[in-house]
């Protein structure tokens, strides 16, 4: 019963919202990330393919997923997902290359039998891993996330990880080049979240310039925009567009999302609020209209920045492809969320009629985009 509940409106969705999708009023790519298994999921499939031109697998393309080992590699998941997207007509955005973090590189990386890899093993490692995944899909991957998440929070440049322990910047360098020279016509990316923000935004923007200045083919910047409800940093991403606009510097919207239940308290004060937040689960039985409405406000301000920035962005792309799998049920902890577009039945929210309507609207007189 469950189950024909949950096919059934999706059918009537797809038929309601004829005329009215995401990818048919986007003036740049549209994408989704989207589990790794949506070659099993038909039911997901009419509303994927109706409002997404791009899909981004959630997590089978990541290191730790492909070579869990070196030399171990893991493409099973991979092949599928890509082999999917083809026979959708559907492009694919590889993610990721290198994520520059300790919890997410599988050790050995950074292991030389009991001592520590030198800067040459790691690159070496670095170089054949990028080699082997971006040349085994070469021409039939549009878009790579190639480094993930090297900034730093704090007060330093770069993260602090193994990478930039033993190789400084120079991995980010390297990572480029490598993953250019497996697929020139790819589109490569570094990407990461907050990197709008004042602080984070001045070292994204000296990183690619640096980057950039040493001949790397960095094609666009990734801010994956996991934003909160009430918190959007709309004057601190219109400070990042135009400085990427009169850098000439694209920007791709790489992991959208407004969670309903802020999470940012989770972090604060060395983290003694989790055990209060674990239990914060206000939506359970749904989300109250009054929510639906302030969510879809902020998501229509956010379209009606991007489109005054249609000539810097490439792709905005959300991060799941309905409420029900949004990985915010589950981070930092469980609870019902209610982050995007379509409601766990696949149905439109208010949020998705907000969006259509900013992108279908003309583009204001006084819009500054140049082509
Ligand atoms: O598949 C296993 C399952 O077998 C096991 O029982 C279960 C127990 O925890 O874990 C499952 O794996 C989880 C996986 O998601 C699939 O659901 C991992 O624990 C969990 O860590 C993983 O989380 C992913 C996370 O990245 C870490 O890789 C999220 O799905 C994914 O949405 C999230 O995506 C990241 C982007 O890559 C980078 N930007 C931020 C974004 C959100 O965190």
């Amino acid at each position: 019963m469950l189950r024909a509940l949950m096919l059934v409106p999706l059918a009537v969705v797809c038929a309601s919202a004829a005329g009215q999708s995401i990818r048919g009023v986007s003036p740049w790519a549209s994408g989704v990330g989207v589990a790794d298994r949506i070659a099993d999921r038909p039911e997901d499939w009419p509303l994927l393919t109706e409002h997404f031109s791009h899909v981004t697998p959630e997590n089978c393309m990541k290191p730790v997923a492909v070579q869990p080992e070196e030399g171990r590699w893991n493409f099973g998941q991979a092949d599928r997902f890509v082999a999917f997207a083809e026979s959708k007509g559907l492009k694919v955005v590889g993610h990721c290359l290198v994520w520059a973090k300790d919890d997410r590189t599988p050790p050995w990386f950074y292991r030389d039998g009991d001592k520590e890899a030198s800067k040459e093993l790691l690159l070496a490692r670095m170089k054949t891993h990028i080699g082997t995944v971006v040349g085994r899909y070469k021409g039939r991957i549009a878009e790579w996330d190639v480094v993930n998440e090297a900034l730093d929070d704090g007060k330093s440049e770069l993260r602090e990880s193994g990478w930039t322990r033993l190789a400084g910047e120079e991995f980010i360098l390297r990572a480029f080049e490598w993953a250019h020279a497996a697929d020139p016509a790819a589109m490569l990316v570094y990407n990461d979240y907050n990197d709008e923000l004042d602080g984070k935004r001045e070292k994204m923007l000296g990183l690619v310039g640096r980057l950039k200045a040493r001949g790397a083919p960095v094609h666009a910047v990734g801010l994956q925009g996991h934003y909160e409800i009430d918190r959007v940093p709309y004057e601190a991403l219109e400070k990042t567009l135009a400085a990427l606009r009169k850098l000439g510097l694209k920007a791709v919207v790489s992991e959208l999302d407004i969670d309903v239940i802020p999470r940012g308290r989770w972090w604060a004060d060395g983290g003694r609020h989790r055990a209060e937040m674990a239990r914060i689960n206000p939506y359970a039985d749904g989300c109250p209209p009054e929510v639906l409405a302030r969510q879809a406000e902020q998501y229509a301000r956010l379209f009606r920045l991007f489109r005054q920035y249609e000539d810097v962005i490439a792709r905005v792309s959300f991060w799941n492809l309905h409420d029900g799998q949004s990985w915010l049920n589950s981070f930092p902890w469980k609870r019902v969320n209610h982050p995007l577009l379509f409601d766990r039945q696949g149905s439109p929210k208010p949020a998705f009629t907000a969006v259509i309507k900013e992108l279908a609207a003309p583009r204001s007189p006084g819009s500054q985009v140049t082509r």
